[in-house]
């Protein structure tokens, strides 16, 4: 029977999925990324030694796995083979037997970064991307003039729809958003370049995935960003441009779910936030700040600050319900410690009413004050603590609240950055 295990994040991103991702892939044959592209920013941290992946899944320091680019995912082309050069300069071997890039995935180019950065710079609607681009990739994908992989070993056809795109951008850039127009000659000879360099990861992504559940590889499914920001479930518009819930797993890669699949969703110990967008929980003071120097809550991919909170228990509840994970791993417990007592959210007040549930109408959650219910909190440092009868009582009184409150089981609880730092209470595997 083919088994496989779903990483999700439930909040606003940064949760500590490379970290989940990571500890899981030494018990698993294939790792694969399925929707995002480089906005994503998943550390790694192994014996003290911190690595940052975009794109390249989070499996690839184990010499063993397969790591798999679904269609869903949109790349950076450039930003693919920067990260193959680092991850040669780490001493790992290989790479073009173990890197399997979809000839599906949409490329981002030049154009969609600079639309990205265009609409940033005004500042009405701003949302706070990652200025990489995302957003205009994804609509060029589904307006059906976006350029895939396949279309670089084309190079007739890549070269005309490329000038159609390049036509129509710098029309935009110049005429729209007043800013300087892309220079078009050298982009035949920089994509031609690219194809050669890519081409030994290239395949057909879809075939292999099949073809490795069918052997009853162990499939492990690293999602980007969080239910939070999903297109359509998320605190629109201040979302991602990608389906971040578990069932795109299966879409985002072109193959099935193994036949035994368990859906992770992995959860701060509180809750962070980089861009715009309501965030009921969210803490403008010392102790927002304290979160943040304890927990180093900047951003991997941008360096922004994050916003820091406490624990949203109305969100995790709402991703879990739209996304119908039913299994949790807790990260960033040790950030907590030290605190004399902690607050989760269990309802929003929303003009005197109480709520739930994430509204659909996003201005409605602008004005929502949050509900709490306080806590004990933790002294303990948690670090050394492999066992699940070695917790203190307050976590444990915590972990049991949040599962109580969800619904959910907690699988796993992280008690630091280091691959080490786990207390696995059930197997994932
Ligand atoms: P991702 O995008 O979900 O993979 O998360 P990021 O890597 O962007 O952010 C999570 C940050 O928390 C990284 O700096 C991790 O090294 C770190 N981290 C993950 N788990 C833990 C944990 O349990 N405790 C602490 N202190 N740090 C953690
Ligand atoms: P990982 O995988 C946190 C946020 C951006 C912005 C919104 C839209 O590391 O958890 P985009 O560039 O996607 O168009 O930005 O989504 N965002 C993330 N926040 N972690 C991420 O990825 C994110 N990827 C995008 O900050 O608010
Ligand atoms: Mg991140």
């Amino acid at each position: 029977m083919s088994q496989g295990v779903v990483i999700i994040g439930v909040q606003w991103g940064d949760e500590g999925k490379g970290k989940i991702v990571d500890y899981y892939a030494s018990d698993a044959d294939v790792v694969c990324r399925f929707q995002g592209g480089n906005n994503a920013g998943h550390t790694l941290v192994v014996h003290g030694k911190q690595t940052i992946l975009h794109l390249i899944p989070s499996g690839i320091l184990h010499p063993h796995t397969k790591c798999l680019i679904g269609s869903g995912v949109v790349v950076d082309a450039e930003v693919f083979l920067e990260e193959i050069n680092i991850l040669k300069g780490l001493g790992i071997e290989r790479l073009e037997d173990r890197i399997y890039l979809s000839d599906r995935c949409h490329l981002i180019m030049d154009y969609h970064r600079r639309l990205d950065e265009a609409r940033e710079e005004k500042k009405a609607g701003k949302i706070g991307t990652t200025k990489r681009g995302i957003g205009p990739a994804y609509e060029d994908r589904v307006a059906r003039r976006g350029l895939r992989i396949a279309d670089l070993y084309n190079p007739e056809q890549f070269n005309e729809k490329l000038k159609a795109n390049l036509d129509e951008k710098n029309f935009l850039l110049k005429e729209l958003y007043h800013v300087e127009a892309l220079q078009t000659q050298h982009y035949q000879q920089k994509y031609h370049e690219i194809a050669q360099n890519i081409r030994p990861f290239v395949r057909d992504v879809s075939s292999c995935l099949n073809g490795l559940i069918e052997d009853d590889k162990k499939i492990l499914y690293e999602g980007a960003q969080g239910v939070l920001l999903d297109v359509d479930y998320g605190t629109y518009p201040y979302v991602t441009s990608s389906h971040t819930l578990p069932s795109q797993s299966a879409l985002g890669l072109g193959a099935r779910l193994p036949d035994q699949t368990l859906f992770i969703g992995v959860m701060k110990a509180y809750s962070t936030r980089v861009g715009e967008g309501p965030f009921v929980t969210e803490l403008k003071d010392a102790l927002g700040n304290r979160l943040r120097e304890t927990g180093a809550e900047f951003g991997a991919t941008t360096g922004r600050p994050r916003r820091c909170g406490w624990l949203d228990l109305v969100a995790v509840k709402y991703a879990l319900q739209v996304s119908g994970i039913k299994n949790l791993a807790i990260t960033k417990a040790d950030v907590l410690s030290g605190l004399d007592t902690l607050k989760v959210c269990v309802a929003y007040d929303c003009g005197g009413q109480r709520v739930d549930t994430i509204p659909a109408d996003t201005a409605r959650l602008w004005k929502a004050k949050p509900v709490y219910e306080t806590l004990s909190g933790w002294k303990e440092d948690l670090k050394p603590i492999q066992k699940s009868q070695d917790i203190p009582r307050a976590l444990q009184e915590y972990v049991q609240f949040i599962e109580k409150f969800t619904g959910a089981r907690v699988n796993l609880v992280s008690t630091g950055a280091d691959r080490e730092n786990v207390i696995d209470i059930h197997k994932a595997f």
